[in-house]
């Protein structure tokens, strides 16, 4: 196999940059070495430039930062059409847009084109690994991990499981719900850089018995992925307490089904208390902060504060089509912009780690991906700091990494990626993706 080095400014992490001021690492000329699908080296160019052997391709990038793909730990496919989409709160959201939606992910036709303009749209944001919720239908989950496959794509998915409170025509039952996660757990688990995730969709609309078959499915298959909702709305939590009496909390709920442990994503997190929080930490269960959703659907403010104090995995997340962008820039913008309401600063060198390293460590892929460290997949993506006028303008003045980074996640957005990285290839470059078909 030949190298391919590309030389650029370059940021990773060996670590969190709120518990070590030395976490971030910056190098003004940089440079990652690739082969086969993997990082060889990565650092100073002055230090690595002998290493780069004489018949690699050299891609001279220096105006340019090289960053890890960043992971968005809650998204939901299906909904890629209805972003944008405004209701008086999540519980009319789900019955207005989202349920008739999902409905027409029985055809397979449909899941297929939505799958592959999704993958499309998340790479050309820079997002190479993705948690991502399909539909109740088992084809949903098919489409979405045969269009990840075609790009070879790190990519967790699976099939919603709901058995109660939807329309009738989006219900599985604890039964086959069981069998068709059981059969794409075996299909797609583990297969390349495929990975399953168990996806019971919220409490409210799981029996009591399909949470048991969940709990069955997690037990017998320890290194899966579970991911769900929690205490996201005031209504919902009011709703999941009358559902469940016997539960301390809406947390609770997911705990005494064994559905709170290592690679257990819940998106949302607002309306916890202290016992959640700690039991979250406790369990090593993943908070999924979705800002730009919480804010479009009014459902509240994420404690980063509170989080930080117990020492929750959190990382950050879109959750389009609630979530009104897919850039992990804007995220990180809104993200931001939340924290300040708490009074909270979040650092921009922070959250570009939430992003990168720090949502691998959390989701335990650290020596996998997210970060540009030897041996690690070769995910990363090439941020243009001209990509508009006023960016240009700004990053010019940046007299730190900070300022740079804060310019970057608040003027930034799917312009500002110039070209994204999966496993070594170059699977989206800015201005070449490929002329849209006309929608129906
Ligand atoms: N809670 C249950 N389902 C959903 C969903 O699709 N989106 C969001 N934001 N919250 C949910
Ligand atoms: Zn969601």
């Amino acid at each position: 196999m030949t190298q391919s080095a590309y030389r650029a400014k370059l940021l990773t992490f060996t670590g969190d940059p709120a518990q070590s001021a030395d976490a971030a690492v910056y190098h003004e000329d940089g440079v990652v070495i690739v082969e086969d699908g993997h990082v060889v080296a990565s650092g100073a160019w002055t230090e690595l430039a002998n290493c780069v052997e004489d018949d690699a391709s050299v891609h001279d990038l220096r105006d340019k930062l090289i960053v890890p793909g960043f992971i968005d730990t809650h998204i939901h496919y299906p909904q890629t059409d209805i972003i944008a989409s405004p209701a008086a709160g999540l519980l009319p959201w789900l019955e207005t847009w989202t349920y008739p939606t999902e409905r027409g992910f029985e055809d397979q036709a449909l899941a297929e084109d939505t799958a592959r303009f999704f993958v499309d749209e998340l790479l050309a944001n820079g997002t190479t690994t993705a948690l991502v919720y399909c539909t109740v239908h088992k084809q949903s989950a098919d489409a979405l991990f045969s269009a990840s496959e075609a790009k070879n794509l790190r990519m967790i998915a699976g099939k919603v499981l709901m058995d109660r409170h939807c329309p009738e025509f989006l219900r599985d039952t604890p039964q086959t719900g069981y069998d068709d996660s059981a059969a794409l757990i075996g299909r797609w688990h583990n297969r390349g850089r495929l990975m399953y995730a168990l996806t019971p969709r919220f409490a409210p609309t799981s029996t009591e018995a399909q949470l048991e078959a969940c709990q069955a499915l997690a037990k017998a298959h320890p290194d899966i992925f579970i991911q769900s909702h929690v205490a996201e709305n005031r209504d919902e939590v009011k709703w999941v307490r009358k559902l469940f009496p016997r539960q301390r909390s809406y947390v609770d709920v997911y705990d005494h089904y064994g559905l709170l442990r290592r690679r257990a994503v819940y998106g949302h997190c607002i309306w916890l208390d202290d016992e959640d929080r700690r039991r979250m930490a406790q369990t090593g269960a993943v908070a999924a902060h979705c800002p730009t959703s919480n804010l479009f659907l009014g459902s509240g403010l994420f404690d980063f504060e509170k989080a930080s104090e117990a020492a929750m995995r959190v990382t950050l997340a879109t959750d389009v089509g609630g979530g009104t962008s897919f850039s992990m820039l804007q995220t990180m913008n809104e993200a931001h912009k939340v924290a300040r309401m708490g009074g909270h600063h979040l650092t921009a060198t922070r959250m570009f780690w939430l992003a990168t390293a720090g949502a691998a460590e959390a989701l335990d892929l650290g020596e996998t991906i997210g970060t540009l460290a030897p041996k690690s997949e070769a995910d990363f993506v090439v941020l243009d700091l001209q990509a508009t006028p006023l960016l240009a303008r700004r990053t010019a003045r940046a007299r730190s990494l900070e300022e740079l980074l804060f310019a970057l996640a608040v003027l930034g957005d799917d312009r500002t990626v110039y070209e994204t990285y999966a496993a070594g290839e170059c699977v989206h470059r800015r201005g070449e993706r490929a002329a849209l078909p006309a929608v129906l």
